[in-house]
């Protein structure tokens, strides 16, 4: 279960922070770093791609179709190549069209996921509803841990019980089937906590159950409405998305459907939090912004005024002359969302007096700090809480990425940076940012991606999913 945040703390204890990167992050000495030279201005209009965490678990739930399914809107992302193989390993046809990829799993037939694909990819953990929803058995390798946490699936397997399915967990490998063949059963579950990815799970699950489901305490992320909206035009029965209770009517089957994905909130909030670092004035889209609102409040807090550019597009702009502190708790949506802490946590270190930064989702989301005082910051930990005190200029420095988000905030601190800022550990970076420094090159910023040996290097297009 997530941590329970700290209600409380005594003294700010300096906890001793390695500022050498422990050996399991340190990046191969033959993968490119970013070289980043930081205080240019930004300038001009940034596209932001399709979301990669509606992309991820909508491939899973395309595995309930038996039929032909497109998807638009898909980033190139790295983590999306994985999902697109670990479908083929099942037996699903997959094909990229441009930003589209074209679906057919109507001979999904393994119910085995290879573990070599899914140990670097914990999304694959999607596919368990789906299959054992279309077939009635999955084998899927448990998802293990990562950097910012444990990351367990005990709300997912729980609620799969729940709804019949005999589950057995040994030598790694979560083995469910229905009971005596049959389909699913619905059920009335209630979520502890409200999980993003149980509740897909479980959603995915019940629209091919017998009878009806209702999810309760159920997570109301953008990207769960997504796939509840994907699965609708699919035929799908799924009343509630986006509030705390689902309920979900069982159908025989679904049908064939052309989808278009929801822009991604956490690369448009990285992109306008790397407009704030750099005091620049951009526009951002396309968006949502009823996906942003929290962040957009955190960011009018600090100074930076946000202003509509049409139906879809955001422009921010400094407005304070000094950016001020703001504290910031992360929770789930309607909530501040966990996967701007660090991004915004960038933007803090830079803002005058103290901000308190609570990590309440997951329990290892600081690794960011780390690095961030290697540029100057002035961070201090206890437990899951930062105290940012702000710096007048950060400098830049190499720094090493721990995790996907993590590189993302010493991106943006590298844009604000005196100096030059070298980022390791880029294959975090790869997975959920869409062509990043191409885009911050055409709002002005000044990075490439260079081999060890200075040698320029192109930015990997994932392989599995080129037209
Ligand atoms: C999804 O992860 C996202 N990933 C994460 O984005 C995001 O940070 C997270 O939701 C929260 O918004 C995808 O959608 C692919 P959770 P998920 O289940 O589903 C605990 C990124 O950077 N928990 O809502 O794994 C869990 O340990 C990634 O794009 C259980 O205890 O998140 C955590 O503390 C990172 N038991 C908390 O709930 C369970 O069975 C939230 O996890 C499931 C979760």
């Amino acid at each position: 279960m997530p941590p329970k945040p700290i209600s409380n703390f005594k003294s700010w204890e300096d906890r001793t922070i390695s500022l050498v990167p422990s050996p399991s992050n340190f990046a191969s000495d033959d993968e490119p770093v970013l070289e980043i030279w930081g205080q240019h201005p930004l300038s001009g209009f940034v596209p932001v791609s399709g979301a990669k965490n509606s992309a991820l678990v909508i491939l899973a739930g395309a595995i309930l179709c038996p039929d032909d399914c497109r998807i638009r809107n898909v980033p190139y992302l790295a983590d999306v190549d994985r999902m697109v193989q670990i479908l083929t390993a099942l037996g699903v046809k997959v094909r990229r069209n441009k930003d589209a990829l074209e679906i057919n799993a109507s001979h999904v037939e393994h119910s085995k996921a290879p573990y070599e694909l899914v140990s670097q990819l914990r999304a694959s953990f999607f596919a368990i509803g789906p299959i054992l929803a279309r077939l009635g058995v999955a084998r899927i390798p448990l998802p293990g841990g990562c950097a910012i946490g444990a990351r367990p699936v005990d709300l997912h397997v729980r609620g799969l019980q729940a709804m019949g399915a005999d589950i057995q967990i040994d030598h790694g490998m979560v083995n469910a089937t229905t009971r005596r063949g049959r389909r699913l059963q619905g059920a009335k579950i209630y979520l502890d906590y409200p999980s993003v990815g149980a509740t897909e799970t479980l959603m995915m699950a019940a629209t091919l159950a017998e009878g009806e489901t209702v999810l309760e305490n159920t997570a109301q992320e953008p990207e769960v409405v997504d796939l509840a909206n994907f699965c609708r035009a699919m035929g799908a029965k799924i009343r509630g998305a986006g509030t705390n209770t689902i309920t979900i009517s069982g159908v025989p089957s679904l049908h064939s459907t052309d989808y278009s994905i929801i822009p991604d909130r956490i690369e448009a909030g990285t992109f306008l939090v790397a407009g704030a670092i750099t005091r620049s004035e951009i526009v951002v889209g396309p968006v949502v912004p009823d996906h942003l609102t929290p962040l957009l409040a955190k960011l009018q807090a600090i100074g930076v005024q946000i202003l509509p550019e049409g139906p879809n597009r955001l422009r921010a702009l400094p407005k304070a002359e000094i950016y001020s502190a703001t504290d910031v708790e992360t929770l789930p949506y309607p909530g501040f969302p966990t996967d701007m802490q660090a991004q915004l946590m960038a933007l803090l270190t830079l803002c005058e007096g103290d901000s308190v930064v609570s990590e309440t989702v997951f329990e290892n989301r600081l690794r960011h700090v780390a690095e961030l005082n290697r540029m100057g910051a002035d961070i201090r930990v206890k437990g899951n809480n930062a105290l940012v005190r702000g710096v007048p200029f950060l400098s830049g420095a190499p720094v090493l990425a721990t995790d996907l988000r993590a590189s993302a905030a010493l991106v943006l601190a590298g844009l604000a940076a005196r100096g030059k800022t070298t980022i390791s550990g880029l294959h975090h970076l790869d997975r959920g940012y869409e062509k990043l420094e191409q885009k911050l090159s055409q709002l002005g910023a000044k990075l490439k991606r260079v081999y060890p040996d200075g040698r320029v290097a192109e930015t990997p297009m994932p392989v599995v999913s080129k037209s």
